[in-house]
């Protein structure tokens, strides 16, 4: 798909509203392609009342929604892999949350089997991202 910002926030936001817990979503692609604007939007769809940041400082953010714990996940800044485990992934899968994880690949084996998989690339109108949903091996 190739969306524009207020299509992919739109996007987000179906994709959100249709989750169902447990589940654990990857969101890959470039700086800048719009992984935490699509985290946002699905954050919206779930019915979360705080507004999902990108976590800058934070790698994990929490967010209620009623009864279903969610958190987003950025493993942009981990040096290494190992990190990862510090990052409390086990607990999250174990309370049966939403989890939301940019770059999930930096987090290498510590990164929890992914249910589905969004990868955002750059199109050449700078308008637009291209959006794919990889097929989850
Ligand atoms: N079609 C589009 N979809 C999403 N974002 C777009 C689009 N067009 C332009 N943008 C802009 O691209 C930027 C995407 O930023 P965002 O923080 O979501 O990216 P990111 O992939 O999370 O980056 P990072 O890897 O740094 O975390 C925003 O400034 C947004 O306004
Ligand atoms: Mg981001």
């Amino acid at each position: 798909m190739r969306l524009s910002a207020s299509e992919l926030s739109r996007f987000g936001e179906d994709v959100g509203a249709q989750l169902r817990a447990p589940v654990v979503i990857g969101l890959s692609g470039e700086l800048g392609t719009g992984k935490t604007t699509l985290v946002q939007a699905i954050c919206r769809g779930l019915g979360a009342k705080a507004r999902a940041t990108s976590p800058t400082y934070a790698l994990v953010h929490h967010y209620n929604t009623g009864a279903t714990p969610v958190y987003h996940v950025d493993c942009y800044r981990l040096r290494h892999p190992d990190e990862a485990r510090d990052l409390g992934l086990e607990d999250m899968v174990r309370e049966r949350a939403i989890i939301l994880i940019e770059w999930p690949e930096r987090a290498g084996a510590w990164v929890p089997p992914l249910d589905r998989h969004f990868r955002l690339f750059y199109d050449g109108d700078p308008a637009r991202r291209i959006v794919e949903e990889m097929a989850i091996a």
